[in-house]
């Protein structure tokens, strides 16, 4: 059975072909970063273009990798959302055009189930039940998974998401958009305890996350190290960069730990855009390692967004039997626990 899995969530148009929920045959992806970089952020205005512009070409460009036609495809699956309207409308209204021209389901997929599972498009995949810290530009949220299909949020940010506090600094740091790579890179040449700033935890027992304050922390700390020779002469950009980076990561794997402990689980996974941070990656085996708990993350390209993990979630809700009807539309806000589960 082959899937075609298509996300325009954000500003990346992506498209993959899958094959029995196992087989990548391709796995395309457009990105806009150019696009983007100069204003610092994704314009919402110019991203649904620009999917409007690239779609197709995507999309044969998936085909011509796989060696396929389009009339061999046994369904579309697609992100109906959360994410940006005008971006996911390219996806939906291009993928129930195809599905309706070619007589084949399509099925409306949550974005955040596509990270989840994106972990299973890798050889080594973890047992049911785990916990899942999806973490990426638009999203910081810890999850239970029982199965496919069965999400239990244990918690999640309150104000910004560690992706987004990654490229806020990065543009405070003139580092440019996206942040995250950027900051990693020049945090490899730094100090990561030069700096103290905060980590919130907020109360002991939760599990939800605040970057907010670590955002200002950094505002505020960079400011006078701009106004101040002598900060400025013992203290590196490269020093702010792996403060800042450790901060987040400390966060991240305590709460990793917490989580997978309070609902006593035998493994923890790690997806989205922020996962590709090769220090969350070191520390979080690290910690893991000493209480013989198996981390799994997948590799860098099904971390970000991408076709592939869509097509996935796919499979396992057209085994289930589940189709969407034409009439459905985008959701900008998909709470995970409006998901049916996949029996
Ligand atoms: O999953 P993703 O591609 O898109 C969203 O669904 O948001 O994640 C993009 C986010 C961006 O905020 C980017 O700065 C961050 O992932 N990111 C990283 C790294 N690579 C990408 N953050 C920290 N370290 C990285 N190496
Ligand atoms: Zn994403």
């Amino acid at each position: 059975m082959i899937i075609l899995g298509i996300d325009t969530s954000c500003d990346d148009t992506s498209a993959a072909l899958l094959e029995d929920g196992k087989k990548i045959l391709s796995n395309v992806v457009h990105s806009q970063i150019k696009l983007h970089h100069p204003y610092g952020g994704v314009v919402p205005e110019l991203a649904s273009r620009e999917h409007l512009k690239n779609i197709m070409t995507v999309v044969r460009e998936s085909l011509r990798e796989a060696g396929i036609k389009m009339g061999a495809i046994d369904g579309i699956a697609v992100t109906v959302g959360p994410g940006l309207v005008g971006s996911l409308l390219i996806g939906l209204y291009y993928s129930k055009a195809v599905a309706f021209v070619h007589g084949i389901p399509f099925m409306a997929i949550n974005h955040l189930e596509g990270h989840i599972l994106s972990i299973f498009l890798e050889d080594e995949v973890p047992v049911f039940p785990f916990v899942a810290l999806t973490v990426s530009g638009g999203h910081t949220s810890l999850y239970h998974v029982k199965g496919y299909g069965s999400y239990t949020l244990l918690g999640q940010t309150l104000d910004d998401a560690a992706g987004e506090a990654f490229d806020k600094v990065a543009k405070m740091l003139g580092l440019g958009y996206p942040g995250g790579e950027a900051i990693e890179k020049l945090g490899q040449n730094g100090s990561a305890d030069k700096v103290n700033f905060p980590r919130a935890y907020m109360t002991k027992e939760s599990l939800d996350f605040s970057f907010s304050g670590l955002k200002t922390a950094v505002s505020l700390y960079i400011k006078k190290w701009r106004g101040s020779k002598t900060l400025s002469s013992d203290v590196t950009v490269a020093d702010i960069a792996a403060s800042f980076q450790e901060a987040v990561v400390d966060v991240l794997v305590t709460r990793v730990m917490s989580a997978r402990k309070k609902v006593n689980s035998p493994a923890a996974v790690v997806t989205g855009g922020v996962a590709c941070n090769n220090r969350l990656r070191a520390k979080l085996m690290l910690a893991a390692t000493e209480k013989d708990i198996p981390v799994y993350f997948p590799r860098p390209c099904f971390c970000t967004d991408n076709g592939a993990m869509i097509a996935l979630a796919g499979y396992h809700r057209f085994l289930n039997g589940e189709s969407a009807p034409l009439s459905m539309d985008v959701r900008s806000r998909f709470p995970i626990s409006d998901l049916s589960p996949i029996h």
